[in-house]
Order: C-alpha cells, then sequence, then structure tokens
C-alpha cells in the first residue's frame, strides 16, 4: 500500500505499509502486520532518503518517489542493513546513480556482503558526523545493537526529527502517520521491544541515554507509527529496560496427558490467591510474541513439562530456547511437571538457560499424577515466590 505524506514540511513519508505480513524470521508472529517506513528529506540544496523498504515492496517506494516527482537523491542514509531496510537499495542506486549510500564503517560491510553494492557508492560517518542538506543537517548517533551491531540514528537538527529505524518501532500496520490509538501502539510496540530490543537491554538504556542530549520533537521510526508525542515511546522504553520488575509469574507450559495441567492450575490458584500475577501460556499453540512480552516485566518465571524421553517436551525445549535468547530480565525460575519412569527434565532444562541470570527455586517434579504431597510442595514454592518478591520489595506486607 501507497501512503505518501508529509511528516513536516520537505520531509515526507515515502514508505510501504504491509498489512498482510504475518511472519517475521520466519519465526515472529506480526498478527497487526508491519510497515517499512521511509522518508525523504528535501534541503535547499541535497535531497536525502532515509531507509528504504522490504525489496518486497520496492515498487511502493519508487512509486512514491514518481509521484513526489523526485529526480535526484543525493544521499541515500542507511540506518540498518537488515533488508527490511536496505533492501530496495540495489534499485533506488539504479534509478537515481549519483546517490551516495551513507552509513557506518560496520554497516558498509553489511551491505556489500548481502546486496553485492560496489565499495565506491559508500560514504561511512562516525559518530556524531554532520551532514548538510543546504537548510538542514543531518547527525549521525552511531547505536549499536538496535537491532545490529552497525545501526545508527539520524537526527535531523532543524526539525528536532530522529529517525531511529528499528529502535522505538512497532510491527503495526496503520494508515496513521502519527501515534492516535496509545493502547494499540502501546501493545505493538512492547511486542516489538520484547522480540527484538529486550535481549539488549543494557546498551538499550546506553542508546535512550543519548537521546537526552537531543532536542526531539519527532520520533520517526522505520516500523509503525512516528511518535510527535516522543515521551510516550521513551517512558515505555524506559520502563521496560529498567531493572525493576513486576510481581508477575509467567508460566509457560504443555500437558500430554493431564498431569502438568493439573500442577499448573493448582499452582496458577495458589498464586492468585497470595496476590501475584499469573500470565499462563500453553504451549500447544503459543503465540510467541505474547509470551516474549510477558517475559518483559515478570519478576519469575515457572515452566510446566511432561518429560518426553527423559527429557522435557519439544515445545517446551523450544520456548526455554526462545526465553533463554531474549534474556528477559526475571530474578527467579522454576520447574513443574511430571514423568512416567524416570525424566532428566530439570537438568536438561536448566542447562538450555545459561543466559538467565536466576535463583533456581526448587522445581516440583512427580512421577504420575500429582497428589496431596505434590500440591503441598507447589504451595510450599508459591510461599517462596511470595517472599522472593517481598524482599524485592514488589509485593507489599
Ligand atoms: Fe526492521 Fe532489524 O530490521
Amino acid at each position: 500500500m501507497s501512503l505518501r505524506r508529509e511528516l513536516k514540511p520537505h520531509i515526507y513519508s515515502v514508505g510501504a505499509v504491509d498489512w498482510d505480513r504475518r511472519l517475521f524470521d520466519e519465526l515472529i508472529p506480526l498478527p497487526d502486520g508491519t510497515s517499512y517506513n521511509s522518508y525523504l528529506i528535501q534541503g535547499s540544496e541535497k535531497t536525502a532518503l532515509i531507509d528504504t523498504v522490504d525489496p518486497a515492496m520496492t515498487d511502493v517506494l519508487i512509486r512514491n518517489l514518481e509521484e513526489l516527482g523526485i529526480k535526484d537523491i543525493d544521499y541515500l542514509i542507511a540506518n540498518h542493513a537488515e533488508q527490511d531496510h536496505s533492501g530496495s537499495i540495489p534499485q533506488i542506486l539504479e534509478l537515481y546513480p549519483s546517490a551516495k549510500v551513507v552509513c557506518t564503517p560496520k554497516c558498509k560491510d553489511l551491505l556489500m556482503d548481502s546486496l553485492l553494492i560496489h565499495q565506491d557508492k559508500f560514504i561511512t560517518v562516525e559518530d556524531g558526523k554532520t551532514l548538510s542538506l543546504g537548510d538542514k543537517t543531518l547527525e549521525f548517533i552511531h547505536a549499536p545493537w538496535v537491532h545490529w551491531p552497525e545501526t545508527m540514528l539520524t537526527y535531523l537538527k532543524e526539525d528536532g526529527v530522529i529517525f531511529t529505524c528499528d529502535f522505538l518501532g512497532s510491527h503495526l500496520a496503520t494508515s496513521d502517520m502519527f501515534v492516535t490509538d496509545e493502547v494499540t501502539v502501546y501493545e505493538a510496540a512492547k511486542r516489538y521491544y520484547a522480540e527484538i530490543m529486550m535481549p539488549f537491554r543494557p546498551i538499550i538504556r546506553k542508546n535512550l541515554a543519548r537521546l537526552n542530549d537531543l532536542a526531539i520533537d519527532t520520533i520517526a521510526p522505520s516500523h509503525g507509527p512516528a511518535h510527535n508525542k516522543p515521551d510516550f515511546i521513551l517512558n515505555a522504553y524506559g520502563d521496560w529496560a529498567s531493572d525493576e520488575v513486576k510481581n508477575e509469574v509467567v508460566i509457560p507450559y504443555i500437558s500430554m496427558h493431564g498431569s502438568t495441567k493439573k500442577m499448573v492450575d493448582y499452582f496458577t490458584e495458589a498464586l492468585i490467591e497470595r496476590g501475584i500475577t499469573v500470565k499462563q501460556f500453553n504451549l500447544s499453540e503459543p503465540d510467541i510474541g505474547k509470551l516474549a512480552m510477558a517475559l518483559v516485566d515478570a519478576a519469575t518465571v515457572v515452566i510446566g513439562s511432561p518429560t518426553v524421553l527423559v527429557g522435557p517436551h519439544p515445545k517446551v525445549v523450544y520456548a526455554a530456547c526462545l526465553a533463554n535468547a531474549l534474556r528477559p530480565k526475571v530474578r527467579f525460575a522454576s520447574i513443574i511437571g511430571s514423568y512416567g519412569w524416570g525424566s532428566r527434565m530439570v537438568e536438561q532444562l536448566t542447562g538450555m538457560m545459561p543466559n538467565l541470570k536466576v535463583e533456581l527455586l526448587e522445581p516440583v517434579v512427580v512421577k504420575g499424577v500429582p497428589g496431596e504431597e505434590e500440591f503441598k510442595a507447589l504451595d510450599r514454592l508459591a510461599d517462596e515466590i511470595v517472599n522472593k518478591h517481598k524482599e524485592l520489595g514488589i509485593i507489599r506486607e
């Protein structure tokens, strides 16, 4: 879908809205689609294009540029080398042969490798470097790991607009150029943070701190709507990336014959009775984005699994690998579940999550179906979680 609109005078949104895309990286669900935002800035002397779009929607970008009557592009600013933003660069360079690709030195390497762009086409910029378009000035801010090591932000000084590419974005297809429905955007942005940014939480905090020095009027990411009230998304990121956790327990689980399900249900009630918020996820048909979102804030995760060939259920293994990769700030973890004749589920599962810097609370694993003894053990585990949360000050006496 073509959406060609003026973000501010002489700054146009020329990217594409992808209403139908439902999966990213063959992994991440996109329940609300996404957009690949590209922005054209016309200075009094030079014209710059900020990022391009996914290769599947190159025609939309080109049509938008043609309909705006753009005859020349001097600089093609590549904030990020991932193909959903860089994939149309070769075609744009064919149409606008005098354009130079402006990016970090690392981004140049990646673009040469992945898109076979000749090295003569690049201008590399160091952190803090500026580039004049005449009456408008671009400042480049190296911001590694939002989302790859080569990423940078581009700040348009005179207009107070910062182009952040993946950073502060959201997978959300919308006809709104700016955020209008904060509830919807908060949900989409949190899902995006959880899936894309959470593994780099300490670096995210440093990148956020760098924005404090800038006068920001508008945040223009390359996914989702732009923010003309920057505090909304900056405060949300400040919360998500902080070390603060909430009085919440996330329970991803699966059950084959009902024993683990009985334990999970009993345990969920035990936690709720003790004043703890519970987020339960049946992994038989999981929305991993929802699970990732729940892990943004929770103080504790308790995994429920039956035993398959002495190990955890493969769908639990998948969730554990994902949690390990996303590096949530959870403080405590435990495992509950069942087995028929023997189990090394606890040892195998804990070994799969070395990135989680958690205190492991005594697991509860039952042979066969749970009985009185196991329910008492689940009560003990619930009590222990309450005590741990009290120690953190996130549950009141
Ligand atoms: Fe939207 Fe890391 O690309």
